[in-house]
């Protein structure tokens, strides 16, 4: 196998863990490069589900490394609860390893999240409140605090000295939250640098070195559409979900990267606040959501459900540098007479039409979906493992959508399961 980044192709959920977990069994080295406990991932393998949240999806495989890259956000008490949980399912983290350089996510993060969705009002972005902004802010503002800082009692204590006076300013000024104390904060500290203890690698340069020639695939969270430079501006997460962040947050460069699988669904879903053309509202909708159980892994919150939309993912293709595509979920269409897909947008009020995805979110309200209707093919596609055995109609949807994308299908996911799955030999 190709050195392969999984990335989600619309707004997160796509099925990349299925995806990652898949791919996992040819990588020795699987590395998450972006977001946090945000993500919300699922493996369904031999009949039991896992869930996944800053862990790779990789982990179940015994021989591969897991490596929590520099561009994540760690929140503590999220990862001791996931790995708890693991640990519970009898998953095993001999091979875990988390970069020194990733950024913690303190209380602080998740209450001025908290405020701040609480009271935008009209500007609520829909976040799932893990402290994923605030905790990039300050990453970027150059007053985070980062895993290695937990292990060097001087330089956390000096850093304090500079962030503390200035956070519990904003704090209590702001938000009117309540401050924290310098001794709390270590205090803390000291609690996360045992948690994290097991698992952090001084060594990462060696590691990667020596990971050089294998064989690595880089797990993406989020999605392109999510972006904070190429998504939904403002309704997007605050961290690179692109195929390109896998060479910022990884520790490995760009000429590592062969391919780039974009994952989508057959159809769309939405978490949260911002535009979305496709998105039906109506009882097609609801039929989507209830087939395909488009609710949160993290949240719990009720996905919103549209048609493909052919805009967002030749968009998505450009910029996420997709090379290939996992199309995901098609068997919830097994019931439908007839599926429809997005190809382009009307503009209502002078009649527009966008075939390119207009990145000025601010007119998404006055846009249409313009539709392309093709027959469904009634009958169950989840026992299909050969692409020859799909019946006609599937073949058709599947090759319309990769006509209209620009990029090879390669991956068509036909259930949850590891083994519901069909390769396309030919890309
Ligand atoms: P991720 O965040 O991209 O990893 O996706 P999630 O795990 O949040 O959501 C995808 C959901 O769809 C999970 O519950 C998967 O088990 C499920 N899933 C993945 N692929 C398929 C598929 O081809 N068909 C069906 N019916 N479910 C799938
Ligand atoms: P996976 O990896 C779907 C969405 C939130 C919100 C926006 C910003 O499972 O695909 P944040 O908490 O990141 O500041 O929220 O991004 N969001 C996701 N939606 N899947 C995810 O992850 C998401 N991670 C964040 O719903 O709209
Ligand atoms: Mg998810």
């Amino acid at each position: 196998m190709k050195n392969t980044v999984v990335i989600g192709a619309q707004w997160g959920d796509e099925g990349k863990a299925k995806i990652t977990d898949l791919l996992a069994q040819n990588a020795d080295m699987i590395i998450r490069y972006q977001g946090g406990c945000n993500a919300g991932h699922t493996v369904v393998a031999d009949g039991k589900t896992y869930k996944f949240h800053m862990i790779p999806s990789g982990i179940l495989y015994d021989k591969t490394i897991c490596f929590i890259g520099a561009g994540t956000v760690i929140h503590p008490e999220s990862f001791e609860k996931e790995l708890n949980e693991l640990k519970a399912e009898g998953v095993n983290f001999k091979n875990l390893k988390i970069s020194p350089l990733a950024s913690i996510t303190m209380p602080y993060h998740i209450e001025i999240d908290g405020y701040t969705e609480s009271h935008a009002g009209k500007g609520k972005i829909g976040t799932t409140k893990k402290g994923i902004g605030p905790t990039y802010s300050d990453k970027y503002a150059r007053i985070g605090l980062k895993i290695q800082d937990l292990y060097s009692y001087e330089a956390l204590s000096e850093k304090l000295d500079m962030i503390l006076p200035l956070k519990n300013k904003v704090l209590k000024n702001v938000y009117g939250l309540e401050e924290y104390t310098k001794e709390c904060i270590i205090s803390l500290c000291e609690k996360y640098a045992e948690l994290f203890k097991p698992y952090v690698c001084f060594d990462w340069q060696d590691l990667l070195n020596r990971y050089k020639d294998r064989t690595i695939l880089f797990e993406g969270a989020q999605g392109v559409m999510l972006d904070v430079d190429y998504g939904t501006y403002p309704f997007v997460t605050s961290s690179s979900p692109i195929g390109g962040g896998a060479a910022v947050g990884s520790g490995y460069g760009p000429y590592m990267i062969n391919e780039v699988v974009g994952v989508s669904k057959a159809y769309v879903t939405r978490v949260g606040e911002g535009p979305f053309v496709s998105e039906l509202t109506d009882e097609t909708g609801e039929k989507i959501q209830k087939i395909g159980r488009e609710f949160g892994v993290t949240t719990g919150r009720p996905r919103r459900c549209g048609w493909f939309d052919s805009v967002i993912m030749k968009y998505a293709v450009l910029v996420g540098g997709i090379t290939k595509v996992a199309l995901t979920k098609i068997d919830v269409f097994d019931t439908f007479d007839e599926i429809k897909i997005c190809t382009a947008y009307k503009d209502c009020r002078n009649d527009r039409v966008y075939t390119s995805y207009p990145t000025d979110v601010f007119i998404h309200k006055y846009l249409e979906p313009i539709y392309e209707t093709m027959p469904g093919w009634k009958t169950s596609l989840s026992s299909i493992r050969k692409y020859e055995d799909l019946p006609e109609n599937a073949k058709k949807y599947i090759a319309k959508v990769e006509d209209l994308i620009g990029a090879p299908i390669g991956i068509i996911s036909v259930g949850p399961d590891r083994e519901q799955t069909i390769f396309i030999e030919s890309t």
